[in-house]
């Protein structure tokens, strides 16, 4: 373990003398002449640099993968297209573990070591709220692909996002319980560490109740729960006709699969967080009659989103969930701003994004508003047999 850190100064060592050397020509050769173009003091920057951070390992590792396949995607048809200005494009990306700390340490690295001109990330809202402040403070843009609780782009007016927000998201499913299957008692089921579980129950129970719905139970979990059997038998008692769970998939599963073996046989409606291919991996049979809230749904006929479909899966051998999707047009519309602005310039491209209207996104058209979210139109999925399956499209 030490003999592999020192080793691991030493190449940093090594490398950053390289790039000491090469700076000043090694000491016999007179510094080259500035640009003609490049007025101002600092050299012109050659590269636009994308950071990304993400769970690409732990409990939601399907987010971070998604995501980053999707911006990927994005990445290689603006550099096979010339990039962006006329400079190539280049992701940095982190690992952050599923844990906001270490949302805070990528972050930090990106900008302020990395120095990248827009930062893309992340999907789950309590790490965007953890990292968002240091992107807001350095006045470095960050767009979440998928955060959608509302406290995420109140951080500052450097935080965007490209898709709907959760009084939305609670809404639509409280008026889906309500208006499509016809429920008047449901019992909510929410994860108390989760700023994205926590306020999109509150959301729905909101809208619910607005509905003349009732809450018959209200119980939680937390992240490293692996048996929630006891708050499953104490809302079991209280005879919900569906029990909304706005968690994620790794533990939406399980909760589901250990609610059939309870006995317990209504319907489960969720969030977006329900999104994954390891939901069905996990959860199987036990699933079948749930529904969620979604970005997007693969049964869309619109040509964009089919030909999207076409070249990911071309390109990863499977289908993109819309992690994947949200994924690709955060990464495009920073790349669009950073067109319109004219020139590769952090303020400049913040007030580029801040106007953000009619953009021809694959998951929608995205305008952005006063406080820098997306409106649009949602999905709801009916789960049966390994597999989510559109329903309709509740409009904002
Ligand atoms: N909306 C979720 C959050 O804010 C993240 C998410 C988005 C998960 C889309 C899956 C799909 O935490």
């Amino acid at each position: 373990m030490r003999a592999l850190k020192v080793a691991g100064l030493l190449a940093l060592g090594v490398m950053a003398g390289c790039v000491e050397k090469k700076k000043d020509g090694g000491g016999t050769t007179p510094p080259a002449p500035a640009p003609a173009s490049a007025a101002a003091p600092a050299p012109a920057e050659e590269t636009v640099l994308f950071g990304v951070y993400g769970s690409m390992t732990g409990a939601e590792a399907t987010f971070g993968i998604s995501t980053k396949q999707g911006i990927d995607l994005a990445v290689q048809e603006l550099n096979a297209g010339g990039g962006v200005l006329g400079k190539k494009v280049k992701t940095i990306v982190y690992d952050d573990q599923g844990k906001p700390e270490e949302a805070v340490t990528t972050v930090t690295k990106l900008v302020t070591q990395d120095k990248v001109h827009v930062v893309l990330g992340e999907v789950a809202s309590s790490r965007s709220l953890a990292a968002a402040p240091i992107c807001q403070n350095n006045k470095v843009p960050m767009i979440s692909p998928s955060s959608t609780n509302p406290r995420v782009t109140e951080t500052g007016d450097y935080i965007f996002r490209v898709c709907f927000i959760d009084p939305f998201q609670g809404t639509v499913m409280a008026e889906f319980a309500a208006a499509h299957l016809k429920v008047k008692n449901v019992a909510i089921f929410r994860d108390k560490g989760s700023d994205y579980s926590m306020g999109l129950a509150d959301y729905f129970q909101k809208a619910f109740e607005v509905r003349g719905g009732k809450i018959v139970a209200d119980e939680s979990y937390s992240a490293n729960d692996q048996d929630f059997k006891s708050q499953l038998t104490a809302m079991k008692g209280k005879k919900p006709e569906a029990i909304f769970v706005p968690g994620y998939y790794t533990q939406v599963a399980t909760i589901i699969r250990q609610a059939r073996e309870l006995k317990m046989e209504m319907p489960f409606l969720g969030g977006d967080g329900w999104e994954s291919s390891k939901l069905f991996e996990i959860g199987g049979k036990a699933l079948d009659g749930c529904y969620f809230s979604n970005h997007t749904s693969n049964d869309d006929p619109r040509p964009e989103l089919q030909a999207f479909i076409k070249k990911y899966t071309e390109q990863f051998k499977e289908p993109p969930d819309s992690l994947a999707v949200l994924g690709y047009d955060s990464a495009m519309l920073a790349a669009d701003a950073i067109r319109r602005a004219g020139k590769l310039d952090r303020t400049a491209m913040r007030d580029e994004l801040a106007k953000t209207k009619g953009y021809k996104g694959v998951s929608g058209t995205v305008n952005i508003d006063e406080q820098r979210n997306a409106t649009k139109p949602a999905v709801v999925l009916k789960i049966q047999d390994g597999k989510a399956s559109f329903v309709t499209s509740i409009a904002p």
